[in-house]
């Protein structure tokens, strides 16, 4: 066994209204790669963050390699050689790849220098088989190229430990191989990292060992190779979800179409026409950058295309705008929660009844009772964890920021939804509990797109996939040919 290179042990934190973090324990040898799970709220990334100087705990003892440490600042971590890649992204928009990675480390005279950051970049892009350009701005970046870039800023630093909270949410298989070669060869080098992640799968696939919290509490550390998905979720939950899969229908009759795309194009999408059923769940597979996103936006107004027509029931629309989109029953779940899905600075209620505040309004004044009623039902429907509907969805844990945004579209009740990355951070439970709620909308008469990166939530979820490579699209697969391999065929091919 290998030598021990952190322990944490007894570390107790509190927020306001919420005992995050309960004499909970954590430790990771050298070359390991512990992985570090836990439902939504559990207390993950708190606890890494107290590792690396962000919260000071109430208490706890911390050794590195064997010496007490006591971080009082990011800063402090990070020169003890302890490196994060955060589960929010923390990145300047205005700022290029190269100076995101290199900011703040001016003292070694790097910042002075574009020329040295931007090959620097370089080398590390390539070794990570990132194809970007180092002085691109990343604010013009999707999501998951931004989340890259994140990763390789954690690496750049040469870090003895390197976190990971949930770094895989935006990516999808091939870029996940490509992070799982490099934390291999990372391991090889003796770097001991930290593993958060909602899909078991990659915890078999990339842990040694798994720790599992649930409710500020350490519950137990099993070997990876030996222990079964069904007992990590057991010990993360204390009971057992179950999987419900989609059935073909003996039904062939279509119901009517309600959504018909024509020719819809923009400079990331190329010519795409589709239509979408009433009652029908639609899946958009692709890698990244197969411009799914980028349809999605074009059909809510969000973005300008440059051809393109879009009819509801048979007739023509003009969506110009999100408000348009909206008003015409077209609602979209954004991936990018921090950009345009929340205001984090809100409560938690007055984020959820936002799209619909006009009607909590009577002679001008607004309704706190009924909004926090309203809130209060929907919170409990698909359990936030939150103390009150009076938090401010800032202090909440990453996937229950996520519920809030799916708590706010369920209620606008559009009669059109598009899912951008819906269970992106979401724990295993709460997800049943999401494909639930989205199966009964259908059933009911919504019609819905779901975009996702996670294949078995296409493959359980759809009743047909598109299917999108570089902007184009490249097949429709009725129920009967969704499989993973047919997917992955048409994602790849040009
Ligand atoms: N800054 C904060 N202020 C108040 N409460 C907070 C703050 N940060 C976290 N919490 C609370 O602490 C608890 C643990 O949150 P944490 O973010 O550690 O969960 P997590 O395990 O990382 O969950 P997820 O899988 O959703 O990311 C939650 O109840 C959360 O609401
Ligand atoms: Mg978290």
């Amino acid at each position: 066994m290998s030598e021990l290179l952190l322990n944490m042990e007894g570390v107790e934190k509190y927020f306001p209204g919420v005992h995050a973090l309960k004499k909970c324990c954590f430790d990771l040898r050298k070359g390991e790669v512990h992985a570090l799970v836990g439902e939504n709220g559990a207390g993950k990334s708190t606890l890494m963050k107290v590792l690396t100087g962000i919260f000071i705990p109430e208490s706890g003892q911390i050794t590195l390699e064997s010496k007490c440490v006591n971080f009082k600042s990011p800063r402090q971590a990070q020169l003890a050689g302890i490196s994060i890649v955060h589960q929010e992204l923390n990145l300047m928009n205005h700022l290029t790849a190269a100076q995101n990675i290199f900011i703040g480390r001016e003292s070694d005279g790097l910042f002075l220098n574009e020329k040295s950051i931007n090959d620097k970049t370089l080398e590390l892009f390539k070794k990570l088989n990132i194809k970007l350009d180092p002085e691109e701005k990343v604010g013009n970046l999707s999501v998951s190229h931004q989340q890259m870039i994140e990763i390789a800023k954690a690496i750049s630093y040469d870090a003895k430990i390197i976190i990971f909270d949930e770094p895989t949410a935006t990516l999808t298989d091939v870029e996940i191989e490509e992070l799982f070669k490099i934390m291999n060869e990372l391991k090889s080098q003796g770097v001991g990292m930290v593993y958060i992640s909602h899909r078991m799968d990659e915890i078999k696939k990339i842990s040694d060992r798994v720790t599992v919290l649930r409710d500020g509490e350490y519950i137990g550390t099993e070997d990876s190779a030996k222990v079964k998905i069904d007992d990590i979720i057991h010990m993360m939950v204390g009971r057992i979800t179950y999987e419900e899969h989609k059935k073909i229908s003996d039904n062939k009759e279509k119901p009517p179409v309600v959504l018909k795309v024509e020719n819809m194009s923009s400079k990331d999408v190329n010519n795409v026409s589709f239509e979408l059923h009433k009652g029908e769940i639609l899946g958009f597979a692709g890698l990244i950058g197969a411009g799914r996103t980028e349809l999605a936006r074009l059909i809510f107004g969000a973005d300008k295309k440059t051809t393109g027509e879009i009819y509801l029931d048979g007739k023509k629309v003009n969506v110009k705008s999100p408000h348009d989109a909206v008003r015409l029953g077209i609602g979209y779940l954004s991936e990018d929660r921090k950009r345009y899905g929340l205001s984090l600075g809100m409560s938690v209620a007055n984020n959820i009844v936002m799209p619909n505040l006009d009607e909590y309004i009577t002679a001008g004044i607004i309704s706190e009772k009924k909004i926090k009623k309203i809130a209060s039902e929907y919170v409990d429907k698909i359990n936030i964890k939150t103390p009150s509907v009076g938090q401010l969805v800032k202090n909440l844990s990453g996937g229950n920021q996520q519920k809030v945004i799916i708590a706010k579209w369920l209620l606008k009740n559009s009669d059109i939804l598009i899912f951008d990355e819906p269970t992106r951070g979401i724990d295993v439970g709460a997800k049943s509990e999401i494909y639930k709620i989205i199966n009964k909308l259908a059933k009911s008469g919504k019609s819905i797109i779901i975009i996702s990166s996670e294949l078995p939530e296409l493959l359980r979820m759809s009743d047909r996939v598109l299917v999108m490579c570089e902007g184009t699209h490249t097949a429709t697969l009725e129920l009967d040919q969704i499989n993973q391999n047919t997917i992955m065929k048409y994602a790849t091919q040009h």
